[in-house]
């Protein structure tokens, strides 16, 4: 096997023209919708071409999937997952917080990481076994013991979003924590893990390409990744919980109790609108 070195080189050098071409949109694109409220624009279908070219010129045997609709499915042991532009909805109204994300994966093992945000200049890379870097420098998790202490993150799916219970994990998590953000972007949400911004960052329904990268990130940072029930999380997990570790049991405990219903109250807003 080549060994993963020879890959993440060549994955930062292609993330960063990615992330670069992805500025040269920002601000200029309209919209499209790919469902309901599921966004699309031109940019993120040319940030997918740039890269899966690329990856296919480079390492034509490979397998590949991005979230745009490329797609390479030969049995290769080698297989690719390409999101071109995470936080698109981020990126369609301005705001300046989305990323290219690249993961690499090795007889289904995650081998290699990339996510490139092109408005911080940040770099973050991570290989198996080597650690996770942040603009060439080691990142660890943070130390953080407690959910009370913690600065966690989640995000909402853009796709089926009537279906999906994770408001009242936001409602239950902000009231025992510092806070929780939901800043749009899936993979940089896992670097901030990694890299000890965050504690904690978790999510429902999230595609193999938003965390690909991202998990081996939190991985090699010393973090733990898991689906909700302590189950090592799986590339076709429905759910991820990523953590600094030290805070893990606390929020899977907290989630066993939000999903058995005892959960803390607020007033109603009718209630509130009474007492104003
Ligand atoms: C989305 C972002 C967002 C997350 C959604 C993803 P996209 O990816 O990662 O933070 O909450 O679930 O679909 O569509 O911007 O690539
Ligand atoms: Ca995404
Ligand atoms: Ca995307």
């Amino acid at each position: 096997m080549t060994p993963p070195e020879d890959y993440i080189t060549c994955m930062q050098e292609l993330a960063r023209e990615a992330g670069t071409l992805l500025l040269s949109y920002f601000g200029k694109v309209s919209v499209e919708y790919k469902g309901e409220a599921d966004l699309v624009t031109e940019a993120d279908r040319a940030s997918e071409k740039l890269l899966v070219d690329r990856i296919r010129k480079q390492w034509p045997s490979h397998d590949l999937i991005g979230e745009e609709g490329s797609r390479k499915e030969t049995g290769s042991h080698f297989r690719w997952y390409v999101d071109p532009l995470d936080g698109t909805t981020n990126f369609a109204h301005g705001y300046p917080v989305f990323c290219v994300s690249l993961g690499l994966e090795y007889r289904e093992a995650r081998i290699a990481g990339v996510v490139y945000d092109p408005c911080r200049d940040e770099m973050f890379a991570a290989e198996k076994g080597s650690g996770s870097r942040l603009n060439g420098r080691p990142i660890h998790v943070s130390k953080t013991t407690r959910l009370a202490e913690s600065l966690v993150a989640t995000g909402f799916p853009s796709h089926k979003r009537h279906n999906n219970p994770n408001v009242h994990f936001y409602h239950q998590i902000t009231l025992r924590s510092h806070g929780v953000r939901r800043a749009g972007s899936a993979a940089l949400d896992l670097c901030c893990v990694a890299c000890g911004r965050f504690d904690a960052f978790w999510e429902f329904k999230l595609n193999p390409w938003d965390t690909a990268a991202g998990v081996l990130l939190v991985e090699e940072a010393g973090g733990r990744v898991t689906n909700f029930s302590d189950a090592p999380f799986a590339i076709d997990s429905s759910e991820v919980l990523a953590t600094n570790s030290l805070v893990h049991r606390e929020i899977l405990h907290e989630f066993s109790e939000i999903f058995a219903g005892r959960v803390e109250g607020l007033p109603s807003a009718m209630e509130y609108q009474r007492a104003r």
